[in-house]
C-alpha cells in the first residue's frame, strides 16, 4: 500500500517534470496563431516583496507537501487509522498536493524572474492539471460528506455499506469525474488560436482569463466554462451544504447531546469544504467578472488551502494526532537508537 503511494508520487513528479520540459520547447504552429507563450503579470510590486511572497510561498508549499505525505503514510501505516475516513483522507492529501503542485511551483519560480513567460502548451497543461485534480477533489470532498452521513445517523450498518471495494469505486470515480471535467472544457480550449494580446493579468493560467484572450468570438465557450466548472462548484457545494444539516438535523432529533459532538466532528469538513469552495464558486460561477482575476481568491485556493487541509484535520482529531506523534517517535527512535 505505502509502496502505492510512493510510486503514485515519484510517477506525478515526473510527469509535471516531463511536461515542463515540453512546455519550455515551443510546439504551437497551428495556424494563424502567432502567439507562442503568454506573459503573466503575476504579483506585481517591488522586487523586495517578490522576494517576500518567494519566501513565504516556498515555506507554505514545502509545508503542504510535508503536511501532505505525513498524513498519507501516517494513515496507511497505522492500524487504529484503518478505517473508511481515514482512507478517504489519505486520498484527498494526495489530491491536495497533487492541485498545489499543478501551480505552485512555476508560481515561485515565477516570483523571481522579470519576465514572467509561460508557452501557450504550458499553461494548457497547467489549465488541465487543475480542472483534473480539482474536479476530483470536488467529488472526494462529497464523498467524504456521505461518509460522515452514513457513520453519523446509520451507525449500525456503517461498516457493511462503507467497504472497501465501494470506497475504492468511489476514488476511482472521483478521478473520472475530474477527467471528463477537465476534458471536457480543453478540448475545446486547445484550438483556440491566440494572435494578439497575450498578457495574463493572474499568478497562472485559468480559462476564464486565457479563453479572454483568444481572436475568435467565444461567447458560447465562455457560457460552456461557466456551466462546467461553475456549475459543479456550485451544485456540489450546495449539496454538501444540505448533506451536513440533514446530518445535523437527524442527530438533533435524536438526542440533544449528540450534537455538539457531531457539530465538533463536523466543523472540521465545514471549513474545508467552505474555504474549497468559495473561491471557486467566486471565480467560475461569475468568471467573466474581475473575480476572476482577483489574486488573493487565486492564492488562497491553489496555495492557501492545500496545507490548510492537513493542519485542520489533524489538529481537530486527536486520534491523528496521536498516530503521527506516534509515528514520527518511534522513526526518531529507530534512526537515532535512542
Ligand atoms: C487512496 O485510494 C487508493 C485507491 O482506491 C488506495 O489504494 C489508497 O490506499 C488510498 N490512499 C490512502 C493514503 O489511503
Amino acid at each position: 500500500m505505502s509502496s502505492k503511494i510512493l510510486v503514485l508520487t515519484v510517477a506525478f513528479f515526473c510527469l509535471v517534470a516531463l511536461l515542463e520540459l515540453f512546455s519550455i520547447e515551443k510546439l504551437d504552429h497551428k495556424n494563424g496563431s502567432f502567439v507562442t507563450e503568454f506573459i503573466l503579470l503575476g504579483l506585481s510590486g517591488q522586487w523586495e516583496l517578490q522576494i517576500f511572497f518567494f519566501g513565504i510561498f516556498s515555506l507554505i508549499y514545502g509545508a503542504t507537501l510535508i503536511g501532505n505525505i505525513l498524513i498519507m503514510v501516517t494513515v496507511t501505516f497505522t492500524s487504529t487509522l484503518h478505517s473508511p475516513m481515514y482512507f478517504l483522507l489519505g486520498n484527498l492529501s494526495f489530491l491536495d498536493m497533487c492541485l498545489s503542485t499543478a501551480t505552485t511551483p512555476k508560481m515561485i519560480t515565477d516570483l523571481l524572474t522579470e519576465h514572467k513567460t509561460i508557452s501557450v502548451w504550458g499553461c494548457m497543461v497547467q489549465m488541465f492539471f487543475m480542472h483534473f485534480f480539482g474536479g476530483a477533489e470536488m467529488i472526494l470532498l462529497i464523498v467524504m460528506a456521505f461518509d460522515r452521513y452514513i457513520a453519523i445517523c446509520k451507525p449500525l450498518h456503517y461498516r457493511t455499506i462503507m467497504s472497501y471495494r465501494l470506497l475504492r469505486g468511489f476514488v476511482i470515480f472521483s478521478w473520472v469525474i475530474g477527467f471528463i471535467h477537465t476534458m471536457s472544457q480543453m478540448l475545446l480550449t486547445v484550438d483556440l488560436p491566440f494572435c494578439g494580446y497575450n498578457v495574463i493579468d493572474s499568478i497562472f493560467c485559468d480559462l476564464p482569463l486565457v479563453i479572454r484572450l483568444a481572436c475568435v468570438e467565444t461567447y458560447t465557450l465562455e457560457l460552456f466554462v461557466i456551466a462546467d466548472s461553475g456549475l459543479l462548484s456550485f451544485i456540489s457545494f450546495i449539496m454538501l451544504l444540505i448533506s451536513y444539516s440533514v446530518i445535523l438535523i437527524t442527530v438533533q432529533q435524536r438526542s440533544s447531546g449528540g450534537l455538539s459532538k457531531a457539530l465538533s466532528t463536523l466543523s472540521a469538513h465545514i471549513i474545508v469544504v467552505t474555504l474549497f469552495f468559495g473561491p471557486c464558486i467566486f471565480i467560475y460561477a461569475w468568471p467573466f467578472s474581475n473575480f476572476a482575476s482577483n489574486k488573493t481568491l487565486a492564492v488562497f485556493y491553489t496555495v492557501i488551502t492545500p496545507l490548510l487541509n492537513p493542519i485542520i484535520y489533524t489538529l481537530r482529531n486527536q486520534k491523528m494526532q496521536e498516530a503521527l506523534r506516534k509515528l514520527l517517535f518511534q522513526r526518531i527512535v529507530v534512526t537515532w537508537n535512542f
